[in-house]
């Protein structure tokens, strides 16, 4: 198509997606009324939340890792970010947690940059195991395979699939990745590391298991001690709801402006975390927000609302899952509050309500 016939093509495009929308908002119950939020709206959600939740006292930190059953329980913060670059934060959002799981979101994202997301899908599978975090089982019953990237033994195969000639080189891809999702450069908690480090012989075993299967191919002890040391990366509130929000918006970083992560992979992303970000409870999660999320045992949760904001929230007493009993609650009613479940939508309404 000569160039100017596209110019045109796209001009009327244009035309008529605004005259879409303007419908949409000028007609009562129209199908994108109720899709952007205010400034005003956004911050009563979150003061809404933050209230309603500070008080709960369920729960308990993870004790399996031993310097995370120092952390306070008390901490307890929320931000979101929307994709225009707006930052809201509720609580506190200066204390840092360990990352833990939500890391594995973006070592995911990161191994699907380099190799294109069908690596993923055919070295691990990207189905829902509805078993815990750490199984075994879930192992032994597919041979390694048909697991997804989420869960432990994925994870761990995840991590030993980020290309770089050495330790450092890896380690380092890794970490300048989770920067420029964050947007600012993010650093290892020495002690938590140490601690995972001088526990995880669970992990090893499962990495040595994905050894045996083919899936992860060379050095699983190496590939475990890069996937403690993913884990143990310090984060705020804001850094994760920073971090979401760049899967919100299609991988580019809104506070930044940076292009941090493909586009084209950031669906698989975020259907792996829908249907496996919370593990044996991301049914019930799904079923109550609509929400692609991950959790962390540090306390940590993203969630994402495509096209909108990344929200997260920190708070360290965690469910039998090893989901943040707050962190959950928060991002649950800010949900609602906002109407930001993708799934609900309003009927389409027709000139003389029909
Ligand atoms: O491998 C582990 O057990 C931890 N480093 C991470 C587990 C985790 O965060 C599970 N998420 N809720």
């Amino acid at each position: 198509m000569p160039p100017f016939s596209r110019i045109m093509l796209m001009r009327s495009f244009t035309c008529n997606l605004i005259k879409i929308a303007a419908v949409a908002l000028l007609v009562p119950g129209g199908a994108l009324a109720r899709s952007t939020s205010t400034d005003s709206e956004i911050k009563m959600a979150l003061d809404a939340a933050y209230d309603k939740v500070s008080t709960v006292t369920e729960g308990k930190n993870a004790d399996y890792i031993p310097a995370l059953a120092k952390v306070d329980p008390k901490i307890f913060g929320l931000a979101l970010v929307t994709v225009d670059g707006h930052v809201y934060t509720k609580g506190d959002i200066k204390s840092e947690v360990s990352i833990q799981s939500v890391s594995k979101v973006f070592t995911l994202a990161l191994v699907m940059d380099q190799q294109g997301a069908k690596a993923i899908e055919d070295n691990i599978g990207v189905d829902a195991t509805g078993l815990p975090f750490n199984s075994i089982v879930a192992i032994e019953q597919h041979k390694g395979q048909e697991i997804n990237p989420l869960v432990n033994p994925g994870a761990i195969t995840t991590t030993s699939m980020v290309k770089g000639k050495n330790r450092t080189a890896v380690w380092k891809s890794i970490l300048d990745y989770y920067g420029a999702a964050a947007g600012r450069p993010l650093k290892v908690n020495a002690e938590v590391y140490r601690s995972e480090a001088d526990t995880n012989q669970r992990n090893q075993a499962i990495a040595a298991l994905m050894y045996a299967y083919g899936r992860i191919k060379d050095n699983p002890a190496r590939a475990t001690d890069i996937y403690t040391e993913q884990c143990a990366v310090s984060v705020n509130a804001k850094d994760l709801a920073v971090m979401a929000a760049t899967l919100a918006n299609g991988g580019k970083n809104p506070v930044t402006g940076k292009v941090v992560m493909k586009s084209e992979n950031v669906p698989e992303v975020l259907a792996v975390m829908a249907t496996a970000g919370l593990y044996d409870d991301a049914g019930k999660w799904l079923y109550k927000t609509g929400l692609p999320a991950k959790s962390g045992v540090g306390g940590g949760i993203i969630a994402v609302v495509p096209g909108k904001f990344g929200i997260a929230a920190i708070a360290p007493p965690l469910d039998s899952a090893g989901n943040s009993v707050k962190a959950q609650l928060a991002i649950e009613q800010v949900d609602t509050a906002l109407n930001a479940n993708p799934y609900s939508v309003v009927p389409y309404a027709t000139y003389g309500g029909k």
